[in-house]
Protein backbone atom coordinates (compact mmCIF):
# COMPACT_ATOMS: atom_id res chain seq x y z
CA UNK A 1 0.00 0.00 0.00
CA UNK A 2 1.26 3.40 -1.16
CA UNK A 3 1.23 6.19 1.32
CA UNK A 4 1.19 9.57 0.00
CA UNK A 5 1.40 13.39 1.73
CA UNK A 6 1.23 15.38 -0.97
CA UNK A 7 -1.18 15.91 -4.04
CA UNK A 8 1.66 15.71 -6.14
CA UNK A 9 2.68 12.39 -5.59
CA UNK A 10 -0.58 10.84 -5.57
CA UNK A 11 -1.20 12.65 -9.29
CA UNK A 12 2.05 11.05 -10.17
CA UNK A 13 1.18 7.75 -9.01
CA UNK A 14 -2.54 7.77 -10.42
CA UNK A 15 -1.58 9.40 -13.63
CA UNK A 16 -0.34 6.18 -15.47
CA UNK A 17 -2.92 4.21 -13.93
CA UNK A 18 -5.53 6.06 -15.40
CA UNK A 19 -4.16 6.14 -18.44
CA UNK A 20 -4.41 2.36 -18.76
CA UNK A 21 -8.22 2.96 -17.87
CA UNK A 22 -8.55 1.43 -14.51
CA UNK A 23 -11.43 3.11 -12.46
CA UNK A 24 -10.61 5.11 -9.57
CA UNK A 25 -12.50 5.01 -5.89
CA UNK A 26 -11.84 7.63 -3.66
CA UNK A 27 -12.96 7.04 0.11
CA UNK A 28 -12.52 9.83 2.07
CA UNK A 29 -12.43 9.73 5.93
CA UNK A 30 -11.05 11.31 9.22
CA UNK A 31 -9.46 8.37 10.32
CA UNK A 32 -10.24 6.47 13.87
CA UNK A 33 -11.14 3.86 11.26
CA UNK A 34 -13.34 1.12 12.29
CA UNK A 35 -15.56 -1.71 10.30
CA UNK A 36 -17.97 0.59 8.80
CA UNK A 37 -14.90 2.53 6.86
CA UNK A 38 -13.66 -0.77 5.84
CA UNK A 39 -17.40 -1.40 4.38
CA UNK A 40 -16.64 1.26 2.24
CA UNK A 41 -13.10 0.20 1.35
CA UNK A 42 -14.89 -3.32 0.54
CA UNK A 43 -17.69 -1.88 -1.39
CA UNK A 44 -15.16 0.55 -3.75
CA UNK A 45 -13.35 -2.60 -4.92
CA UNK A 46 -16.62 -3.72 -6.33
CA UNK A 47 -17.09 -0.95 -8.11
CA UNK A 48 -13.87 0.37 -8.97
CA UNK A 49 -9.84 -1.22 -9.62
CA UNK A 50 -7.79 1.58 -7.84
CA UNK A 51 -8.85 2.32 -4.43
CA UNK A 52 -7.32 5.67 -2.42
CA UNK A 53 -8.39 6.27 1.02
CA UNK A 54 -8.15 9.45 2.54
CA UNK A 55 -7.28 10.16 5.89
CA UNK A 56 -7.70 14.06 6.83
CA UNK A 57 -9.49 15.53 10.19
CA UNK A 58 -10.70 18.49 8.32
CA UNK A 59 -10.55 21.54 10.44
CA UNK A 60 -12.88 23.48 8.15
CA UNK A 61 -15.85 21.57 9.40
CA UNK A 62 -15.86 21.49 12.75
CA UNK A 63 -18.04 23.74 14.62
CA UNK A 64 -16.31 23.01 17.88
CA UNK A 65 -12.71 23.54 18.16
CA UNK A 66 -12.71 21.23 21.28
CA UNK A 67 -14.32 18.41 19.17
CA UNK A 68 -11.48 19.01 16.87
CA UNK A 69 -8.78 18.54 19.30
CA UNK A 70 -9.75 15.31 21.19
CA UNK A 71 -10.67 13.90 17.50
CA UNK A 72 -9.23 9.86 17.89
CA UNK A 73 -5.59 9.57 15.57
CA UNK A 74 -4.71 6.34 15.77
CA UNK A 75 -2.50 6.26 12.43
CA UNK A 76 -0.66 2.95 12.81
CA UNK A 77 -3.76 1.79 13.83
CA UNK A 78 -5.56 2.81 10.37
CA UNK A 79 -2.91 2.35 7.90
CA UNK A 80 -2.65 -1.57 9.31
CA UNK A 81 -6.18 -1.63 8.79
CA UNK A 82 -6.20 -0.03 5.09
CA UNK A 83 -3.52 -2.44 3.90
CA UNK A 84 -5.40 -5.82 5.57
CA UNK A 85 -8.25 -4.29 3.39
CA UNK A 86 -6.57 -4.46 -0.22
CA UNK A 87 -6.12 -0.23 0.22
CA UNK A 88 -4.02 0.92 -2.48
CA UNK A 89 -3.27 4.10 -1.48
CA UNK A 90 -3.43 6.13 1.64
CA UNK A 91 -3.87 10.37 0.82
CA UNK A 92 -2.55 11.76 4.54
CA UNK A 93 -2.28 15.27 3.64
CA UNK A 94 -1.16 18.03 6.70
CA UNK A 95 -3.32 20.92 6.93
CA UNK A 96 -1.34 23.03 5.19
CA UNK A 97 -1.19 20.84 1.66
CA UNK A 98 -5.10 21.09 1.66
CA UNK A 99 -5.13 24.36 2.89
CA UNK A 100 -1.84 26.25 1.55
CA UNK A 101 -3.27 29.73 2.36
CA UNK A 102 -4.92 29.08 5.37
CA UNK A 103 -8.23 27.19 6.97
CA UNK A 104 -9.88 30.33 6.78
CA UNK A 105 -9.94 30.90 2.65
CA UNK A 106 -12.92 31.67 1.17
CA UNK A 107 -15.87 29.04 0.52
CA UNK A 108 -19.46 29.53 0.13
CA UNK A 109 -21.41 27.49 -2.17
CA UNK A 110 -25.44 27.31 -2.74
CA UNK A 111 -26.77 23.51 -1.17
CA UNK A 112 -29.79 23.85 -0.86
CA UNK A 113 -32.08 24.55 2.17
CA UNK A 114 -31.04 21.20 3.72
CA UNK A 115 -27.70 22.82 4.54
CA UNK A 116 -29.68 24.71 7.37
CA UNK A 117 -31.53 21.49 8.70
CA UNK A 118 -30.56 18.58 10.98
CA UNK A 119 -27.19 18.42 11.33
CA UNK A 120 -26.75 22.35 10.19
CA UNK A 121 -29.28 23.38 12.62
CA UNK A 122 -26.75 22.35 15.60
CA UNK A 123 -23.22 22.66 13.72
CA UNK A 124 -23.38 26.11 12.02
CA UNK A 125 -21.32 25.84 8.47
CA UNK A 126 -20.56 21.99 8.91
CA UNK A 127 -21.64 21.27 5.51
CA UNK A 128 -19.88 24.42 3.49
CA UNK A 129 -16.55 23.37 5.76
CA UNK A 130 -17.16 19.19 4.21
CA UNK A 131 -18.16 19.93 0.87
CA UNK A 132 -15.06 22.41 0.57
CA UNK A 133 -12.41 19.55 1.95
CA UNK A 134 -14.44 16.61 -0.53
CA UNK A 135 -13.76 19.18 -2.96
CA UNK A 136 -10.36 19.22 -2.97
CA UNK A 137 -10.29 15.52 -2.38
CA UNK A 138 -12.22 15.08 -5.47
CA UNK A 139 -9.79 17.62 -7.57
CA UNK A 140 -6.73 15.33 -6.14
CA UNK A 141 -7.93 12.34 -6.79
CA UNK A 142 -9.92 12.75 -9.68
CA UNK A 143 -11.88 9.52 -9.19
CA UNK A 144 -14.54 7.83 -11.38
CA UNK A 145 -16.65 6.49 -8.11
CA UNK A 146 -16.71 7.95 -4.32
CA UNK A 147 -17.86 5.98 -1.28
CA UNK A 148 -20.33 7.41 1.36
CA UNK A 149 -21.80 5.99 4.51
CA UNK A 150 -25.54 6.38 4.99
CA UNK A 151 -24.54 6.97 8.55
CA UNK A 152 -24.02 10.89 7.87
CA UNK A 153 -27.45 11.01 6.02
CA UNK A 154 -27.67 14.27 5.32
CA UNK A 155 -23.48 14.63 4.06
CA UNK A 156 -24.27 12.44 1.08
CA UNK A 157 -26.85 15.02 -0.12
CA UNK A 158 -25.11 18.05 0.38
CA UNK A 159 -22.09 16.29 -1.03
CA UNK A 160 -24.33 15.18 -4.46
CA UNK A 161 -25.83 19.06 -4.52
CA UNK A 162 -22.10 20.24 -4.34
CA UNK A 163 -21.24 17.48 -7.34
CA UNK A 164 -24.84 19.01 -8.90
CA UNK A 165 -23.02 22.84 -8.60
CA UNK A 166 -19.88 22.13 -9.90
CA UNK A 167 -20.91 19.68 -12.65
CA UNK A 168 -18.47 16.84 -11.51
CA UNK A 169 -18.91 13.76 -13.55
CA UNK A 170 -18.28 11.51 -10.41
CA UNK A 171 -20.38 8.70 -9.37
CA UNK A 172 -21.44 8.50 -5.37
CA UNK A 173 -22.48 4.97 -3.94
CA UNK A 174 -23.91 5.17 -0.26
CA UNK A 175 -23.03 2.21 1.93
CA UNK A 176 -25.17 0.58 4.18
CA UNK A 177 -24.92 1.45 7.71
CA UNK A 178 -22.36 -0.88 9.65
CA UNK A 179 -23.99 -1.46 13.52
CA UNK A 180 -22.17 -3.55 16.21
CA UNK A 181 -24.12 -6.87 17.09
CA UNK A 182 -26.16 -4.78 19.47
CA UNK A 183 -27.43 -2.03 16.73
CA UNK A 184 -24.93 0.71 17.91
CA UNK A 185 -24.00 2.46 14.42
CA UNK A 186 -20.23 2.08 14.36
CA UNK A 187 -18.65 5.87 14.75
CA UNK A 188 -14.97 7.12 15.42
CA UNK A 189 -16.88 8.67 18.29
CA UNK A 190 -17.88 5.65 20.13
CA UNK A 191 -14.27 5.45 21.79
CA UNK A 192 -15.17 8.30 23.93
CA UNK A 193 -18.17 6.80 25.63
CA UNK A 194 -18.21 5.53 29.31
CA UNK A 195 -19.57 2.10 29.87
CA UNK A 196 -22.48 3.68 31.44
CA UNK A 197 -22.59 5.97 27.81
CA UNK A 198 -21.98 2.74 25.38
CA UNK A 199 -25.43 1.59 26.93
CA UNK A 200 -27.63 4.94 27.26
CA UNK A 201 -26.26 5.25 23.70
CA UNK A 202 -28.21 1.68 22.64
CA UNK A 203 -31.84 3.92 22.84
CA UNK A 204 -30.62 5.44 19.25
CA UNK A 205 -30.66 2.30 17.66
CA UNK A 206 -34.03 1.03 19.41
CA UNK A 207 -35.65 4.02 18.97
CA UNK A 208 -35.25 4.30 15.23
CA UNK A 209 -35.99 0.73 14.71
CA UNK A 210 -39.06 1.27 16.75
CA UNK A 211 -40.37 3.38 13.91
CA UNK A 212 -39.03 1.02 11.62
CA UNK A 213 -40.94 -1.94 13.33
CA UNK A 214 -44.18 0.15 13.59
CA UNK A 215 -44.26 2.56 10.61
CA UNK A 216 -48.00 0.56 9.43
CA UNK A 217 -49.58 0.96 12.48
CA UNK A 218 -49.00 4.07 14.02
CA UNK A 219 -49.33 7.91 12.79
CA UNK A 220 -46.24 10.10 12.24
CA UNK A 221 -46.83 11.97 15.37
CA UNK A 222 -47.24 8.48 17.30
CA UNK A 223 -44.04 7.48 16.16
CA UNK A 224 -42.23 10.36 16.79
CA UNK A 225 -43.91 11.02 20.36
CA UNK A 226 -43.32 7.29 20.79
CA UNK A 227 -39.81 7.45 20.18
CA UNK A 228 -38.66 10.11 21.48
CA UNK A 229 -40.01 9.07 24.90
CA UNK A 230 -37.89 6.38 25.24
CA UNK A 231 -35.47 8.96 26.40
CA UNK A 232 -37.17 10.32 28.55
CA UNK A 233 -36.32 7.91 31.43
CA UNK A 234 -32.49 7.54 30.59
CA UNK A 235 -30.39 10.18 32.35
CA UNK A 236 -27.35 11.39 30.22
CA UNK A 237 -28.27 11.36 27.24
CA UNK A 238 -29.53 14.53 25.67
CA UNK A 239 -31.80 14.63 22.45
CA UNK A 240 -31.17 17.10 20.09
CA UNK A 241 -33.71 15.86 17.37
CA UNK A 242 -35.47 13.29 16.24
CA UNK A 243 -37.10 13.19 13.23
CA UNK A 244 -39.22 11.39 10.73
CA UNK A 245 -38.22 13.30 7.25
CA UNK A 246 -38.65 13.19 3.45
CA UNK A 247 -35.65 11.45 1.90
CA UNK A 248 -34.66 13.93 -0.29
CA UNK A 249 -35.45 17.31 1.27
CA UNK A 250 -34.59 16.47 5.10
CA UNK A 251 -37.84 18.58 5.90
CA UNK A 252 -40.27 16.78 8.38
CA UNK A 253 -42.60 14.35 6.69
CA UNK A 254 -46.03 15.68 5.84
CA UNK A 255 -47.74 12.25 5.19
CA UNK A 256 -46.74 8.77 5.30
CA UNK A 257 -47.33 8.43 1.51
CA UNK A 258 -43.98 10.89 0.77
CA UNK A 259 -41.85 8.71 -1.90
CA UNK A 260 -39.00 8.61 0.25
CA UNK A 261 -38.86 8.59 4.18
CA UNK A 262 -36.13 8.16 6.45
CA UNK A 263 -35.76 8.55 10.43
CA UNK A 264 -32.89 10.62 11.58
CA UNK A 265 -31.73 11.34 15.21
CA UNK A 266 -29.09 13.20 16.73
CA UNK A 267 -28.15 13.33 20.70
CA UNK A 268 -25.65 13.86 22.68
CA UNK A 269 -24.85 10.55 25.62
CA UNK A 270 -22.47 11.88 28.18
CA UNK A 271 -20.46 14.49 26.43
CA UNK A 272 -20.43 12.45 23.13
CA UNK A 273 -22.94 13.66 20.08
CA UNK A 274 -23.76 10.75 18.27
CA UNK A 275 -26.36 10.61 15.06
CA UNK A 276 -27.62 7.65 13.79
CA UNK A 277 -30.95 6.88 10.60
CA UNK A 278 -32.77 4.24 9.47
CA UNK A 279 -34.56 4.13 5.81
CA UNK A 280 -37.99 3.66 6.05
CA UNK A 281 -38.41 4.05 2.65
P1 LIG B 1 -15.73 10.05 8.78
O1 LIG B 1 -16.62 10.39 9.91
O2 LIG B 1 -14.37 9.48 9.08
O3 LIG B 1 -16.49 9.04 7.86
C1 LIG B 1 -15.94 8.60 6.65
C2 LIG B 1 -17.00 7.84 5.89
O4 LIG B 1 -17.35 6.65 6.61
C3 LIG B 1 -18.30 8.65 5.73
O5 LIG B 1 -18.79 8.52 4.41
C4 LIG B 1 -19.21 8.01 6.75
O6 LIG B 1 -20.59 8.12 6.44
C5 LIG B 1 -18.75 6.56 6.70
N1 LIG B 1 -19.14 5.84 7.93
C6 LIG B 1 -18.94 6.24 9.21
N2 LIG B 1 -19.47 5.34 10.07
C7 LIG B 1 -20.03 4.36 9.31
C8 LIG B 1 -20.75 3.16 9.61
N3 LIG B 1 -20.99 2.79 10.86
N4 LIG B 1 -21.16 2.39 8.58
C9 LIG B 1 -20.90 2.78 7.29
N5 LIG B 1 -20.24 3.90 6.95
C10 LIG B 1 -19.81 4.68 7.94
O7 LIG B 1 -17.62 11.69 7.14
C11 LIG B 1 -16.47 12.10 7.28
O8 LIG B 1 -15.48 11.36 7.87
C12 LIG B 1 -16.02 13.48 6.81
O9 LIG B 1 -17.09 14.38 6.90
C13 LIG B 1 -15.44 13.47 5.36
C14 LIG B 1 -16.50 13.04 4.33
C15 LIG B 1 -14.23 12.56 5.28
C16 LIG B 1 -15.00 14.91 4.99
O10 LIG B 1 -14.06 15.39 5.89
Amino acid sequence: MEVFKTKEALKAYLKPLKAEGKKVAIVPTMGALHNGHISLIKLAQENADVIICSIFVNPTQFTDPKDLEKYPRPIEHDLAMLDDAGCNGVFMPDVDEMYPSGADEDWQIDLGKAEFLLEGEFRKGHYQGVTQIVKKLFDAVEPDVAMFGQKDFQQVLMIKNMLTHFKLPIIIITCPIIREEDGLAMSSRNIHLSDTDRKNALVLSKSLQFVVDNFNSLSIKQLEDKAKSFYDTIEGVELDYFTIANGSTLEPAASKDEKSLVVLVAAKVGSTRLIDNMIIK
